[in-house]
Order: C-alpha cells, then structure tokens, then sequence
C-alpha cells in the first residue's frame, strides 16, 4: 500500500493580479488535506473508492473529463504505463470543495504521488507541479498555477505566473483565521470578469494590479523579517483592491467587517471571491473569541491555522 498526502492551501496576497503577472503570496494550511491510498487489487481493473463525493467505481466507467479519471489516465499517458494495473485507490478529503482552498489541487498531487510511487516511479516535486497544473488547466481555464505549487512544495511561497516560484522563510509565525461564506463559488467566472474589465480599460487595471503587486512584494519582506503586525494593514488595502475589482460580495464584506470589529489586525477575502473564504490576522490568544465572531456573522466554518 501506498499513501500521500496533500495539504489545502489559502492566498495570502495577490489573487487575481497574479493573473496578470504580479506576485501573490499563498500557504498551506495543514489542519485540512486530501489523503490518497493505493494498493493492488485481486480483482482487475483500478477501482476507485472516493465517499466524500459518493464516488465508488471503475476508471472505465467514468468519463475521460472525470477529474479523478483525468489524472490517472493522464499520468499514465505521461509515464507510459502499459497495461494498467489492477488498482484499489482510496481518496479522502477533509478541505471544502470550492471554497478556495485548493482541494482540487491538493486531490491531483496526493493521487499523483501515490500513484508515480506505487508504481516505482520516482518523480521530483517540479515534475508533480507541472503535470498538476496540467490538471488545473483542463478543469479550471487559465489557472495562474499558484494553487498546484503551494499544495505541491507544501511551504509558503511567493509566485509570480511562468517566471518564479520561492519558497520563503516565515520570520516568526503568526496565525490566521480563515471564515468560510459556505457560497461556492467559481473562481472560472471572478476570473473571466476581471478579464472583461481589463479588456475594456486596460490601463486603469493594470495600475490596480500593480497596487496589489507591490502590497505582495511588501507582505513578502514583512513575513520574513518577523514583523507580521504589519500586514494587517497590507491586507485591508488588497481587500480593498479586490473590492474595486469587483470580485468580493455582500458576506465576504460582512465576515471581513466582523473580523475587523473583533480584533483582526486585518482582514480581506481570499481567492477567486464572489464566495468562499475570508482570512483574519489575529493575535494567537484573541483567535478563539475571533472564530466565534465570525460564526456570528455568518461564516458555516472557521478554521483556525498558524503561518510558520
Ligand atoms: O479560488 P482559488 O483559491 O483557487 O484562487 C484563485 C486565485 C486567482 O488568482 C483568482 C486565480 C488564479 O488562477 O490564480
């Protein structure tokens, strides 16, 4: 038998401009993780067992756009597996489907791993990245990549579309509380919109995405010199941004007013918007009392997480 595991993941900084070629920052949040476990089965054919989605069934009988099916045919295509083998694959999930926390992401890489090993191939963290956002691509457009690489290296990183991926220090940890609207929405649409706004006024847009660019360089140099209180106030001014952008909602704003209300040294929504998550900075001891507020004002789920 073989297991991996992945971990969910939010954005810091920088969703959206990311897009469009500016920084963002993302980390992994460990309290959630999609896990996958691969043995040889007696009876032929790869069986697939996934209960979180009522998934139980053959490769073959799935369709070839299937996102579980997608993966697996995919990899062997990649890695000339030829015939398949007889499978059993378990795949369990504890992070919310479409909410912006990278479950997508983090089932390919677990499945990737644990299928790539099982099978005696050994296949380096830059090759699991790239045939993952393969994956991202088919399911989600023009994915910028950003959720495959922080699921992938399982380390903050600092990213910027087809040019570099950094894994950075965390100068001293600091905790983050992230406040689920329970909406799903998709990061598909948030996109193309923010794409329609571009095309009509590109030069008004692109200085928006330069703002949250520099708010990402800034986030970067602040986490790593130990002096999280400040991004706070680097997180308001991106919520902001994103709302010009059009990309918040009604209870994203609410969760991230009732943040503020309680404590948060900051707060803004994270991710493609519209729904899905928000996130909270807080000193650790006010976190409890901040997860309750947030429960307040609407969130179906808080997850409390320490960056670092
Ligand atoms: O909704 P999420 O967490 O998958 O994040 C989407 C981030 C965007 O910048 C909006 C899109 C992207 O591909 O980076």
């Amino acid at each position: 038998m073989t297991i991996s595991s992945a971990p969910g993941k939010i954005i810091l900084f920088g969703e959206h401009a990311v897009v469009y070629g500016r920084p963002a920052l993302a980390v992994p949040v460990a309290q959630v993780h999609a896990d996958v476990d691969v043995s040889d089965s007696a009876r032929a054919g790869i069986w697939i067992d996934a209960p979180d989605v009522n998934l139980h069934a053959e490769l073959n009988t799935l369709p070839s756009d299937h996102p579980i099916a997608s993966v697996i045919n995919n990899l062997f295509f990649l890695l000339r597996v030829s015939p398949f083998p007889s499978l059993n694959i378990k795949i369990t999930s504890t992070i919310p489907v479409a909410s912006g926390l990278g479950s997508g992401a983090a089932v390919t890489v677990a499945l990737t791993r644990a299928l790539s090993s099982h099978l005696n191939y050994s296949l380096t963290d830059e090759e699991i990245n790239a045939f993952a956002y393969e994956i991202e691509k088919l399911h989600h457009g023009t994915p910028s990549g950003i959720d495959n690489t922080v699921v992938t290296y399982a380390r903050a990183v600092y990213f910027i579309k087809g040019q570099r991926i950094e894994t950075f220090k965390i100068g001293e940890p600091f905790t983050i509380v992230i406040g689920d609207t329970g909406i799903s929405a998709l990061t598909r649409e948030s996109v193309g919109d923010v794409r329609r706004l571009w095309l009509y006024d590109k030069s008004r847009w692109e200085t928006v995405f330069d703002k949250v660019g520099e708010i990402s360089f800034t986030a970067r140099r602040v986490i790593e010199a130990g002096k999280s209180e400040m991004l706070g106030e680097l997180m308001n001014e991106n919520h902001a941004l994103l709302q010009v952008m059009g990309v918040s909602s009604p209870e994203l704003d609410k969760l991230v007013e009732a943040a503020r209300a309680a404590g948060a040294t900051g707060a803004k929504l994270s991710g493609g918007g519209r729904g899905g998550n928000m996130i909270a900075l807080v000193e650790k001891g006010k976190a409890p009392a901040l997860a309750e507020a947030l429960l307040s004002a609407g969130a179906k789920r808080t997850i409390v997480t320490t960056v670092g």
